[in-house]
């Protein structure tokens, strides 16, 4: 492959914008100096001042594909993460057949591999198939999970026995746990308590910050009492009570030698929209974990800024809009923001709530730590690592409108609000996002296995099914 080299940007130095250009070197970062005095490249982009950061690992996204292809498939969802500036993703198991076998992750890899632009990881399934689980590994899953305590699209849930000896297995082969912390009898008793309550804030009711309380605490402890308790990573947290409760834990854990081992994620929603919104977006507005006050949304930034919580993921998980136009009781839960993700963070910069080094710890050096990519190279752009970029002008503060983005779902909950877009994304070198277009070609986005994947002598991998099957 060839040399790249980016002329006229900025990079991130202690804190300071530096004028830099960069060399790639076979879809690697071969230096980044304020000038290179090498002649001969296959490829200049000059990059007209524009600051370059490593582009964003989404760790939470829901691709649907395959089975709900209609929502979104591997291409769209795909595209749609690399104009938003995001170069990996890991794609959650409650698709059509879910990942929960190996049948189920041969077919969803097939599709991810024909048709993704970015790079994948994908996610091993939790529900009764706790005997399936070392064998997922083994196949190259990025980690297990979400594993839903509560129900939700897919109806995954599991009850907490399943849990507690699904933990066992996933400590044991030394893998990510990856959690939806709600629970599930408080969900049940507020439906019944509350079934002739239409309040537009219901679903958030419905689903106290309590719910997500109970289950933060009690999947600590189930994970404790597990014969080999796993590593945990909390998605979508959505509430202080939760976070502090992770936030003891993992100083629990640093005071025994495990630092590191509990982790969790907040979602742009849960930060940028909140209980409020509701008149405004209506069902479009439901999601699990649900909106909060804007109290807590506010905390949830303070408690990002502050390291309590690790990392952003999007729970990018499109429903369309005729779906979504029905009474909030039986509208489906999720909203899209893989494309969004980037943009919100960015304009966030720009409005003091956080800084770019912190956007940048939190999402690609971090999730990219969190999920194990780090020793694929991904997360960081020290030399040796891919040359996954997102250049972008932080003065280009833009409305964030559907009619502008790729997803296949035909609305975003940030509709006009402020977003900074990337005017270029690289993925391993390669411009696959110019700012206008995608210009990537359809399957170039590569598997990134997990680190349980099973490998030959010379460190090659092993697939262990027929990579050409037919099934569509
Ligand atoms: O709101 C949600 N939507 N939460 C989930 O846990 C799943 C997701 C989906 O897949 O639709
Ligand atoms: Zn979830
Ligand atoms: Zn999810």
């Amino acid at each position: 492959m060839s040399d790249v080299l980016i002329k006229n940007t900025r990079v991130l130095e202690d804190g300071r914008l530096v004028p830099a250009e960069i060399l790639i070197e076979d879809g690697k970062i071969k230096g980044i100096s304020k000038e290179f005095r090498i002649s001969a490249y296959d490829e200049i982009i000059n990059a007209g001042n524009m600051v370059t950061i490593p582009a964003g690992i989404d760790g939470h996204v829901h691709f649907r594909d395959p089975g709900l292809t209609y929502k979104e498939d591997w291409y769209s969802g795909s595209c749609s993460a690399a104009a938003g500036g995001i170069t990996a993703v890991l794609e959650h198991p409650n698709t059509i057949p879910p990942v929960a076998d190996k049948n189920g992750f041969s077919l969803k890899l097939k599709h991810a591999k024909k048709k993704s632009v970015i790079d994948f990881g994908i996610n091993g399934g939790v529900t009764n198939n706790v005997d399936q689980l070392k064998e997922l590994w083994r196949l190259g899953v990025s980690v297990f999970g979400e594993i839903f305590m509560a129900e939700s699209t897919g109806g995954l849930n599991i009850s907490k026995e399943t849990l507690g000896s699904a933990l066992s297995a996933i400590g044991q082969l030394d893998a990510l746990a990856c959690i939806h912390a709600e629970d599930e009898a408080i969900r049940l008793e507020n439906e019944e308590l509350l079934k002739n309550d239409s309040g537009i804030d219901i679903h958030s009711r419905v689903r106290p910050n309590e719910c997500e309380e109970v289950a933060v605490r009690d999947c600590l402890k189930i994970n404790k009492e597990a014969s080999s308790p796993a590593r945990l990573h909390f998605c979508h947290t959505s509430t202080p009570e939760a976070v502090k409760l992770i936030g003891n834990a993992q100083k629990e854990f640093s005071a025994l030698g495990n630092a590191g081992k509990i982790s969790c994620e907040v979602a742009p929603h849960h930060l940028f929209l909140s209980t409020k919104d509701y008149n405004k977006l209506g069902t479009l507005g439901k999601m699990n974990p649900p909106l909060r006050s804007s109290e807590d949304a506010a905390y949830m930034m303070q408690a990002l800024n502050s390291g309590l919580i690790n990392a952003v993921a999007s729970d990018h998980a499109p429903h369309m809009h005729y779906e979504k136009d029905v009474p909030m009781r039986s509208a489906p839960s999720g909203v899209p923001g893989v494309e969004t993700l980037m943009p919100l963070m960015l304009a966030a910069v720009r409005k003091n709530l956080i800084s770019l080094e912190r956007v940048i710890q939190v999402t690609s050096r971090n999730p990219a730590y969190i999920f194990g990519l780090d020793r694929l190279g991904k997360g960081s752009m020290a030399e040796g690592c891919d040359a996954d970029l997102l250049l972008f002008d932080p003065k280009s503060v833009v409305p964030i409108k559907s009619k502008n983005l790729h997803t296949q779902c035909d609305w975003t909950p940030y509709e006009g609000m402020d977003g900074i877009f990337p005017g270029m994304t690289l993925s391993r070198g390669n411009t696959i996002w110019d700012g206008h277009q995608i210009i990537a070609k359809k399957g170039c986005g590569q598997f990134m296995p997990g680190a349980g994947m099973k490998t030959d002598e010379d460190g090659r991998i092993i697939l262990e099914f027929d990579d050409d099957e037919d099934d569509e």
